[in-house]
């Protein structure tokens, strides 16, 4: 396969993110015989390493991640290290030589992948010295592949984005969410538009409300000079919950192609209703955790964590009514809510139906409860759909729950993710990556709550380590007659 014969160029080669999800990916891929063996990897950092050195890390990393072992050897062959600095033009010629050397060796065909896994600031600077040191010159394609945080703000982002379109088109930026490649993330298509029983339920006529959760348990982990900027709405709200939002609530495209998807989840996001200072009290809660227990050991509050002021004002967690305004959704709260020390982790998607205007047995007093529609993303992959049925032997009613899990390892850590995006770009596939008009919307909404804390006294509220959130994201729903299903217990 051709299109995988490429050279592969990764920017922060030395960092956390090459060693714990892409080398083992990369190798996956490899062992899977999905990359072929026509491919060169060149790890770039400010570190003094050699050759022998990357390979020596990717190597560990491959130990690390419990791969079969047989084709490391093999696979260490293509990877080679040059000690980069981002700022200077010798640097560039210098990775232009050694792409050529590398085309020349493993006769590839000039297809390049930039792979920004390194601090954001340099990304736009990057992308331009790529183009202007002529690292696109070649007779095969060129991608650039962009990790996040894809700005900070709105503002930030634009400038971002207009550095990067300077030097790549639109169809050449691969922006990474990685959730995008999570198994069950990439299902909700299917059993939205594969299904008779949904498709035609799919709206606000029979659905109640769906609720979102991502909840994790580790605390900011040593982040936490980034983390006290971005918390948890820059962290998770701006991508990969309003991503999982717009799978849902996406009208069905006239394809499957990258296009027609993209723009119906661009639609979702133009639905979103904004929040503004008057009502941002009623939509939306940020709190902060206190200290707790997770494990069974004592953790501490986020205020007494590395690297947090002791004042922060921080959101650990978010949780927020979103009104998508248009024909299908008007009247339907999508819930979402995520955050740091909770008491599970766990993403889960809860699709709650309406109850029928006349249910018989309902009026009998017995205890029937909504059709429920859950799609567990992680750790465990499947769905769940509750019925009402009849207790055995008796005549009162029960729910019942139609359980289907696939096979699935704990993939927390496992980088099959990125392994998916990886071959997704390679192939030129862009359908699970975010296109700027994604970023823009979303980052427009964020912005709006942003703003609107900023002008509020409100401080956030706090949340005990360990627990699934304050009090004022049940009231958040109460206020609907809803209430957050457990999915602690699911
Ligand atoms: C990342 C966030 O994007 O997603 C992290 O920066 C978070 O803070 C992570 O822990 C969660 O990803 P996952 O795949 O473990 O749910």
């Amino acid at each position: 396969n051709r299109q995988s014969e490429a050279v592969f160029v990764i920017f922060g080669s030395t960092g956390d993110l090459a060693k714990r999800k892409l080398f083992p990916s990369l190798y996956n891929l490899y062992v899977k015989g999905l990359l072929s063996n026509k491919f060169a990897v060149i790890g770039l950092g400010r570190r003094e390493w050699n050759d022998e050195t990357l390979r020596g890390v990717v190597q560990e990393a491959l130990e690390e991640s419990n791969q079969q072992l047989d084709k490391v050897d093999s696979f260490l062959t293509h990877f080679s290290y040059l000690s980069f600095d981002v700022t200077n033009k010798d640097s560039y010629k210098g990775l232009k030589q050694e792409i050529e050397n590398k085309e020349k060796d493993f006769q590839l065909p000039g297809n390049r992948i930039f792979y920004m896994a390194m601090a954001p600031e340099f990304f736009g600077q990057i992308a331009q010295s790529i183009h202007n040191y002529g690292l696109k010159e070649t007779n095969g394609w060129t991608r650039l592949v962009i990790e996040k945080p894809f700005g900070t703000d709105l503002q930030t982002a634009k400038v971002l984005n207009n550095e990067i379109r300077e030097a790549f088109a639109e169809d050449e930026i691969y922006r990474i969410d990685h959730y995008l490649g999570k198994e069950m993330v990439q299902n909700i298509q299917v059993i939205r538009f594969a299904n008779a029983m949904f498709a035609p339920l799919w709206n606000n006529r029979h659905i109640a409300n769906v609720q979102i959760t991502s909840s994790e348990k580790l605390g900011v982990e040593g982040r936490g000079g980034y983390y006290e900027k971005s918390g948890a709405l820059r962290d998770m709200v701006q991508n990969h919950m309003l991503q999982m939002v717009s799978l849902l609530a996406m009208d069905v495209p006239l394809q499957l192609t990258t296009d027609e998807i993209r723009s119906e989840k661009i639609k979702v996001l133009r639905a979103l209703r904004l929040i503004t200072n008057d009502n941002i009290d009623d939509t939306v809660v940020r709190a902060q955790y206190d200290e707790g227990t997770i494990n069974g050991q004592q953790v501490p509050s986020y205020v007494e964590e590395d690297n947090v002021d002791p004042q922060s004002h921080t959101e650990t967690y978010v949780a927020a009514k979103l009104m998508i305004d248009n024909h299908v959704w008007a009247g339907v709260p999508f819930y979402i809510r995520t955050g740091k020390r909770m008491a599970v982790k766990s993403t889960k998607i809860v699709v709650e139906f309406k109850e029928m205007p006349l249910n018989l047995y309902a009026k009998e007093h017995k205890a029937t409860g909504p059709n429920l529609l859950i799609i567990h993303i992680q750790p465990d992959e499947g769905i769940t759909i509750v019925l009402n049925g009849k207790k055995i032997g008796s005549a009162d009613t029960t729910p019942v729950h139609l359980e289907y899990r696939h096979d699935s390892e704990d993939r927390i850590n496992t980088p099959e993710a990125y392994e998916r995006l990886l071959y997704d770009c390679m192939m030129g596939d862009a359908t699970n990556f975010a296109h700027w008009d994604e970023v823009s919307l979303s980052w427009s909404l964020v912005d709006a709550i942003s703003n609107a804390w900023k002008e509020s006294a409100r401080k956030p509220v706090n949340y005990r380590a360990g627990t699934m959130g304050p009090k004022e994201a049940d009231q958040l729903l109460a206020g609907e007659n809803h209430a957050w299903w457990p999915v602690e217990e699911m």
